[in-house]
């Protein structure tokens, strides 16, 4: 894409075709705030196709014409995330069927079936349509399929692609019969023919049903947005294509729904101000660098709020900087945009308080707006940093089919595994040091890491635990936690001792795992060999361990199993396996880690240590390195520690950043 970096947001005209000077006067106003891209269509779909077949595509054009002579881009979106009424009255089929068989009525959005051949055709020929229409429009830059794809269809058309999916995953019914285990309860099956989706009303005890299912629904989205590209392509829509994914969402592997797009893009809406807010921007910049590390890439953020939600639980307004701030966060992560939802706020329906650039009041003199405006004006300066790319040494597994299996396991704790929690701890010990991170899945390669990650993978996929071997053996360091290398692929249990295949890569063997309430709690012991000599809370999850050649560099320091290891290391072929063995509160990953990845040899983007409160990322083009500095305290932070030179892109100076400010710096490549 070129070399600017997108800003605006999706905009919604036709639902303002009835105010002509409103139309007129958002382009004035967006082009005052330096808008550069917005995103069309995106529901569009009863005003585009009013009738079936009947296309009406004379506003959106008008329209798209006047942004482009206004030097504004667009991004188009294919309408199916919502349909209109004419199209499930006439045909019933398209509507989804929940799991206890009803099918739902009119209304609402992801109110789809993914499988329907009647739903595909008529998206198939609306998106061939609008492409053929705005396929060549010079303003169209991206299209949007669908939105924010999600959720499942129980209905009869669905079960039986479930089924002839089942039947090219497995050999024959025996074969699946063993990989679910059905033998246990009596859940036999004789043929694929007598298989159903999982729904509490029937079977939902089958985990490797469980499983198969998600996948199938994955794979089922995945082939219906597909069919959507192809629909665009053989319109004549040549651009690239993207979907916009959720935060932290655990209804489709992302992995699948990337391969299909061009460029991933998300929509990110961190509650800002509940907590610290460097603990949001963590926990958001995690989701960040999930979304690059999908294609290891730049992305694109393809929504974000200008101001306060409606929909969280309270919608709370940004401060004055966090905007930027938030917005600049995803730049140094590695998108290429800044894009809002939305540019106008509409009147009425479940959106009208939802906050946007230009409000009901309509004016331009509201602080959204002029920040919003300033922003726009900084990000015209920034277009060098578009396209460049995020290097990281460090990564960390957070696996969305690991996630379905372990909520789903009935294991020790059915009340809060807290993976997302653990992967954050040994995300932020790494950013903390000021490092770049990747966040993968297991079906990433790990070469070029040189220090990974992997909190409670319970569930190996596609020989994992070679991949981890070959990693260890190579050189990389690999920490591996409590509750790892448990089941297989369908969540059957691995036979002959875990973490499996890889109790002499450890140097361990887990013989059992206590679960702790949740008031209740252990310590880790250290005698001072690795870590300093202290302790560490740990909750949750403790590992029983039998050493095996590992060395113990933490032991449980209460009940029946105090003084047994709670932490080992390995040195193993040119590399260390290091298991930690509970759910050890944050310090320790901290202090762990940063013993842990300088022996690793990984990278700090700063000379110095990272101060409280400060987030550090970077980017490299061809010839510059760009390094982001934040400061997530609604107080000014003295940032002299991390020694940062070079020329100043954006910010004051390499002192001291005021509150929510960012420092953009371009160095030399050569000069780290
Ligand atoms: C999502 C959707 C948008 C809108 C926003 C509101 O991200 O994609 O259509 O509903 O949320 O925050
Ligand atoms: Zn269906």
């Amino acid at each position: 894409m070129q070399q600017k970096i997108l800003y605006g947001g999706d905009y919604y005209p036709e639902q303002w075709l009835k105010y002509p000077d409103i139309l007129a006067q958002d382009v004035e106003y967006m082009k005052e705030a330096g808008i550069n891209t917005v995103t069309l269509g995106v529901f569009a779909w009863s005003m585009l196709e009013p009738e079936e077949g009947r296309y009406e595509f004379g506003w959106l054009r008008g329209i798209m014409d006047r942004l482009y002579e206004s030097g504004i881009s667009v991004i188009l979106a294919t309408p199916s995330g919502a349909r209109p009424k004419w199209l499930s009255d006439r045909y019933p089929e398209v509507l989804r069927v929940r799991e206890d068989g009803r099918r739902n009525l009119f209304g609402g959005r992801h109110n789809h079936c993914y499988t329907s051949p009647v739903y595909r055709e008529k998206v198939r020929a609306i998106d061939m349509a609008l492409a053929r229409e705005f396929g060549s429009h010079p303003a169209v830059i991206l299209w949007h399929i669908s939105n924010e794809l999600g959720g499942e269809c129980h209905c009869p058309l669905c079960q039986q692609a479930f089924r002839d999916w089942l039947k090219k995953q497995y050999r024959d019914i025996e074969e699946l019969n063993d990989c679910w285990c059905t033998t246990f309860w009596s859940h036999r099956y004789q043929s694929f023919e007598q298989i159903e989706a999982p729904s509490s009303l029937g079977e939902k005890a089958v985990h490797g049903l469980n499983l198969d299912w998600k996948r199938f629904v994955t794979a089922q989205t995945a082939d219906f947005a597909s069919e959507e590209i192809r629909a665009v392509r053989e319109g004549g829509g040549s651009q690239p294509a993207t979907m916009n994914l959720m935060y932290d969402y655990s209804g489709l592997d992302y992995d699948e729904l990337a391969k299909q797009m061009d460029t991933v893009s998300w929509d990110s809406y961190p509650l800002w101000h509940k907590q610290e807010d460097i603990r949001t921007a963590m926990d958001n910049g995690m989701q960040h660098d999930f979304m690059r590390s999908l294609k290891k890439k730049p992305f694109l953020l393809m929504e974000s709020c200008p101001s306060a939600t409606n929909w969280q639980g309270v919608s709370k307004l940004k401060k004055p900087g966090m905007l930027a701030a938030a917005s600049l966060q995803a730049l140094a992560h590695g998108s290429d945009s800044v894009l809002y939802f939305q540019i106008r706020q509409s009147r009425g329906s479940s959106e009208k308080l939802h906050g946007a650039v230009i409000d009901h009041y309509g004016g331009r003199d509201t602080r959204v707006f002029q920040e919003v405006k300033s922003l726009g004006g900084s990000l015209k300066k920034l277009g060098e940093i578009a396209g460049s790319r995020t290097k990281a040494e460090a990564a960390v597994i957070y696996d969305v089919q690991n996630r379905w299996a372990l909520e789903d396991s009935q294991g020790p704790r059915n009340k809060g595994m807290h993976l997302h929690e653990a992967a954050m701890k040994s995300y932020q010990a790494l950013k903390k040091l000021g490092m770049n991170v990747d966040v993968i899945s297991q079906s990433q390669p790990l070469e070029g890491y040189r220090f990974v990650a992997a909190p409670i993978l319970y569930l190996f996929r596609d020989g994992m635990e070679e991949k981890i071997r070959r990693f260890v053996e190579a050189g990389g360091c690999f920490v591996l936690t409590y509750w790892s290398g448990i089941s297989d692929r369908w969540d059957r249990c691995f036979l002959g001792g875990t973490p499996y295949g890889l109790t002499d890569v450890f140097g361990i063997r887990r013989t059992e795992t206590d679960a702790l309430y949740d008031q209740e709690e252990n310590r880790m012991v250290s005698d001072g060999q690795l870590l300093p000599k202290g302790e560490y809370v740990c909750r949750n999850l403790c590992d029983l361990l039998e050493l095996k050649g590992a060395e113990p560099i933490l032991r449980y320091g209460d009940d029946f199993y105090a003084g047994s290891p709670a932490a080992t290391v390995h040195a193993f072929g040119a590399g260390k396996a290091v298991y930690v063995g509970a759910d050890g509160e944050q310090r320790l990953y901290d202090e762990l880690y940063a013993r842990l990845a300088a022996e690793a040899g990984v990278e700090t983007l700063t000379a110095g240590a990272v101060p409280e409160g400060i987030e550090v990322c970077s980017r490299c083009s061809e010839k510059a390195e760009y390094v982001f500095v934040q400061n997530y305290r609604n107080e000014p932070a003295d940032i002299r520690s991390l020694d940062l030179k070079g020329e100043i892109l954006y910010g004051g100076s390499q002192n001291e950043l005021g509150p929510y400010e960012t420092l953009i710096v371009r160095r030399q490549k050569s000069t780290r």
